[in-house]
């Protein structure tokens, strides 16, 4: 993936912006919600430990916003996780990505502009694409 200045810009504008311990539970409620199979994956820990999934996929993307150009390297462990141990069904990557782009357009309002979304959106369907490396 090549990403031009600009881009490397507003990913790390928006990323700047994002309160982590909001922002997380807030998007990982909304997977739960609206996609009600993923409950499965927290069954046994209920709501609270899922709520902290939130926020621990958010601190993880730290991570690939500080390392644009390796972003598969970067989470080649923790696709191993969650495809040998975990067992989570890499479309669920995609349905998390998107609620959390909901979540961060309902937190921004004007602030995230069609342009600004398109580049954030192109972020994370690589973060989505690291995390599904170990399936294919
Ligand atoms: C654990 C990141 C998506 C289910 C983890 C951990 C991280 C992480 C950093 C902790 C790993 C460790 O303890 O070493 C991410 C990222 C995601 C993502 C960056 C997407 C952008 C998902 C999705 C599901 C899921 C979509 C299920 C629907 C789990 C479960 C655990 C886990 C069940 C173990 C329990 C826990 O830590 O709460 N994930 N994850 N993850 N992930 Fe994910």
């Amino acid at each position: 993936v090549e990403w031009s200045d600009s881009e490397r810009s507003t990913i790390a504008s928006v990323w700047g912006k994002i309160n982590v311990d909001e922002i997380g539970p807030q998007a990982l409620a909304r997977v739960l919600i609206v996609y009600p199979w993923t409950q499965r994956y927290f069954g046994a820990f209920g709501n609270l430990s899922s709520a902290t999934h939130g926020r621990t996929v958010l601190n993880a993307l730290d991570k690939a916003v500080k390392n644009l150009d390796n972003i598969k390297g970067t989470y080649s462990e923790l696709s191993q996780l969650h495809c040998d141990k975990l067992n989570v069904d890499p479309d669920n990557f995609r349905l998390l990505a998107d609620c959390l782009t909901i979540v961060v357009a309902s937190a921004f309002g004007s602030a995230l502009s069609p342009a600004v979304q398109a580049t954030w959106q192109k972020f994370l369907s690589v973060v989505v694409a690291a995390l599904s490396s170990r399936y294919f």
